[in-house]
């Protein structure tokens, strides 16, 4: 989006501007979002991004509500950062020899997308309520809601699998001990309630660290 395109004189025009913008930038999704789906090797990652397949048509749909609301046939205008955004995680994806690490390519690449599209649906929904426009502000804080959820759900997805895969390493969950001999029942217990707990108190504490650092 050119954001000092002409023809933009007021906030309501920048307003209308950056909907357009986001409009065409779904229906670019919408377009990509197929291939993403292919590419993907783990069935949690194709559904999900299945899923989003699924919410991005419904976040047209009431972008089309939005316009609606506000008088306007629904329309969209170039935007090359979201262009750009698809092409390079096409040619990233396409590069890519090693099948383990196709997944953290393209979890990387759908969360380019959603930070972009979080940007956006942030800054519209504060101009609609600066602007007073409370009819759309709920629609688009709808769309808001749906791609930060997406985001999160992505994070999780790397961290759990996609990234431990692509670095070589054959599972995350720690192995579980071997029972010592003689105590058998009571030791496995120990054994695995202990690992479970060490596990994810070192993942929490990792990601902790890295947000802190971040
Ligand atoms: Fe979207
Ligand atoms: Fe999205």
């Amino acid at each position: 989006m050119a954001l000092f395109s002409e023809g933009i004189r007021s906030m309501d025009d920048l307003f209308m501007h950056t909907l357009e913008d986001i409009y065409y930038a779904e229906h670019q999704i919408e377009k990509a979002l197929p291939e993403m789906i292919g590419k993907a090797t783990e069935a949690e990652l194709k559904r999900g991004f299945e899923k989003h397949l699924e919410e991005t048509r419904g976040q047209i749909k009431r972008l089309e509500d939005v316009f609606q609301k506000l008088g306007q046939e629904p329309k969209g205008t170039d935007c090359p950062a979201i262009d750009g955004i698809i092409e390079e995680s096409n040619e990233i994806a396409g590069e890519i020899e090693d099948k383990r690490v196709i997944d953290a390519a393209l979890i990387a690449a759908a969360q380019a997308v959603e930070h972009y599209e979080i940007t956006r649906y942030g800054t519209l929904v504060a101009w609609a309520q600066e602007l007073g426009l409370r009819g759309v502000v709920s629609l688009l804080q709808r769309n808001l809601k749906e791609e930060a959820a997406t985001d999160k759900k992505l994070t999780n997805m790397a961290m759990k699998r996609a990234n431990p895969k692509a670095a070589g390493k054959k599972s995350v969950t720690p192995a579980r001990k071997a029972p010592a001999r003689g105590r058998k029942t009571t030791t496995r217990k120990a054994a695995t309630g202990k690992t479970t707990a060490r596990g994810s108190s070192s993942r929490k504490g990792t990601s902790r660290g890295r947000r802190k650092a971040a």
